[in-house]
């Protein structure tokens, strides 16, 4: 099974209590649940990862690129303002596919930006925890 890491940002941990009108009720938990079960599915390994600290995943996603490692990633507030996480990213070696569990266009102005979709293969925004999903269809199908 090939290997994917899905990597996930500051107060993801918190889905389920976090905002529920806007993220939903399903937890950290079941999202890596429904990640690993569609993996299963599409014969890839996911590796479901969070953190609160933009260091540990800029280290992640130097991992990723060393072993030339899809990474399905949410980098969550992270996406509006991080140019190390940008400058990480611009390092990969794999598809990498930018997701958002709401439609971040459709919110607060300073979340219409993201400074990392330009360095990623695509992005996948607005449909809740499926985003995830089909971002690993995007991963399986790109190869
Ligand atoms: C988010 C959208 C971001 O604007 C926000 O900061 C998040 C979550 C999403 O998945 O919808 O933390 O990335």
């Amino acid at each position: 099974m090939r290997p994917v890491y899905v990597l996930s940002g500051p107060n993801l941990s918190r889905l389920g209590t976090r905002e529920p009108d806007v993220y939903g009720a399903e937890t950290l938990a079941d999202l890596a649940a429904l990640c690993r079960e569609t993996g299963r599915e599409l014969g890839l390994s996911v590796d479901v990862r969070q953190t609160d600290d933009e260091a540990e995943m800029i280290s992640w996603l130097h991992e990723a690129a060393d072993a030339r490692i899809p990474v399905v990633l949410n980098p969550a507030a992270f996406t509006h303002y991080s140019y190390a996480l940008r400058d990480a990213i611009a390092q990969r070696t794999a598809p990498l596919i930018e997701v958002h569990i709401s439609n971040p266009a459709a919110r607060e102005e300073f979340r219409h930006n993201s400074v990392v979709a330009g360095v990623a293969t695509g992005t996948i925004a607005g449909f809740g925890l499926r985003s995830y999903v089909l971002a690993l269809q995007a991963v399986a199908e790109l190869g």
